[in-house]
């Protein structure tokens, strides 16, 4: 049974979800797909190649590394296996130690436990919830020293700080430009997940590549889909190359025999969903557009209720506010609580963040920083819907019909 909520939740914004803007939204975020995702799918099983070698798989990379303006770009299964591929082009070993912010999608971690590393969750900052430069400083700077080879031993564990995952949550760009002189500094390679942030830029550069490499994500859920997949950006040709090899069983090219050289993965993105990428290409710029609709509409809504804030992007950088979310500013876990089953009551989907790692029970014994920016964000962000289809449900409606 939903618990009542009535006594905790201040009568404005109560009213606000009453009228809700986007009433009858089904999940947080659902993929639009029509006919030019039907006639590319069509197409590629005509084509026979439907598995991870064909057209539409090197046409969806040649159109992603063009979007993002990345030298390259290699086509993964997910999210996932693109994080573990390019941390393995980073060389992360077994035992190493991997930093990454506390309040990320778990994929982030099980990447990193997929290479036998361990994460060291750091806490984040308010303004972009993501990993705080400022403590990713502290960290190396009073808990690791310069190893003969260069490398950051962590002094309490004697591991090797090998890399840093910076995340662009919710789409917005975190700071990356100061991450990226703070792991500078030290000299410890910066991968970033963007797998939320297609479409979200900082000076002009797409979030992805201000390290090493990026990676994006196009599970159902994000601003594009490939039904499941994901990529590897990156302007380093070595690290193409590796990522690429890895994730092709890493196969010794030969015009016939079949021999490896390493354990490798077949992690690559089958043709048929590449053609679903394709088609979804095409619709990038108008989706970008809806998105940007969705937080204005949400602006309007909750502008005048003052318990809460509209989260927004981060003073200077350009979102492609992939999730809305709310900020409760008062009220703590309790609050947000109530609203979460407010949202249940009132069939309005609804989800906190993601646990902060630290708290994740898989993660719980790590060697983690202390999180209270991260827990106060997880107790209060309350994440709203968010698919394009809403804006036709909207009266009057704001978007046309999906062709
Ligand atoms: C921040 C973040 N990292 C990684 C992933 C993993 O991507 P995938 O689900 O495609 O494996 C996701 C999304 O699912 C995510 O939101």
């Amino acid at each position: 049974m939903t618990p009542r909520t009535t006594t905790e939740i201040p009568s404005d914004l109560r009213a606000a979800f009453e009228q809700f803007p986007f009433q009858g939204a089904e999940g947080l975020h659902t993929p639009e797909l029509g006919n030019v995702e039907k006639t590319y799918l069509s197409d590629c099983i005509d084509s026979g190649f439907v598995s991870s070698v064909g057209a539409y798989v090197d046409r969806f990379e040649s159109e992603l590394a063009s979007f993002a303006g990345a030298g390259f770009a290699v086509a993964t299964s997910s999210g996932t296996t693109a994080l573990h591929l390019a941390l393995l082009a980073a060389e992360v070993k077994p035992g190493d130690l991997v930093v990454v912010p506390a309040i990320t999608f778990v994929a982030t971690a099980n990447a990193v436990a997929h290479c036998g590393a361990k994460a060291v969750a750091l806490d984040v900052e308010e303004e972009s919830m993501g990993l705080d430069p400022k403590g990713l400083f502290e960290f190396f700077d009073s808990e690791t020293t310069r190893g003969p080879d260069g490398t950051r031993l962590h002094t309490a564990t004697g591991a090797v700080a090998r890399a840093v995952i910076a995340v662009h949550v919710l789409g917005h760009p975190c700071d990356i430009v100061a991450i990226a002189e703070v792991c500078e500094r030290f000299g410890v390679p910066l991968l970033e997940d963007a797998a939320e942030s297609m479409g979200s830029f900082v000076d002009g550069i797409h979030t992805g590549l201000f390290g090493f490499a990026g990676i994006f994500s196009f599970n159902g859920n994000k601003t594009i889909t490939t039904g499941g997949g994901g990529c590897v950006v990156t302007n380093n040709p070595l690290v193409a190359d590796r990522v690429r090899h890895l994730g092709t069983t890493a196969r010794i090219p030969h015009p016939f025999e079949f021999d490896h050289d390493v354990v490798g993965f077949n992690y690559r993105m089958p043709n048929l969903n590449a053609a679903l990428g394709c088609a979804q290409l095409e619709r990038l710029p108008a989706l970008l557009t809806a998105h940007q609709e969705i937080y204005r509409s949400y602006l309007r809504h909750f502008g005048g209720v003052d318990s809460v804030e509209v989260v927004s992007q981060p003073q200077g950088r350009q979102s492609n506010y992939w999730l809305q979310a709310i900020r409760l500013r008062r009220g703590g876990r309790k609050a947000r609580d109530a609203v979460l089953s407010l949202g249940a009551e009132l069939g309005i989907p609804m989800r906190p963040l993601w646990k902060p790692i630290p708290l994740v029970e898989a993660y719980r014994d790590g060697v983690h920083g202390h999180i209270p920016v991260a827990t106060s964000i997880y107790d209060s962000v309350v994440c709203l819907p968010s698919s394009p289809a809403i804006l036709r449900s909207s009266s009057p409606p704001l978007l046309g019909a999906g062709t």
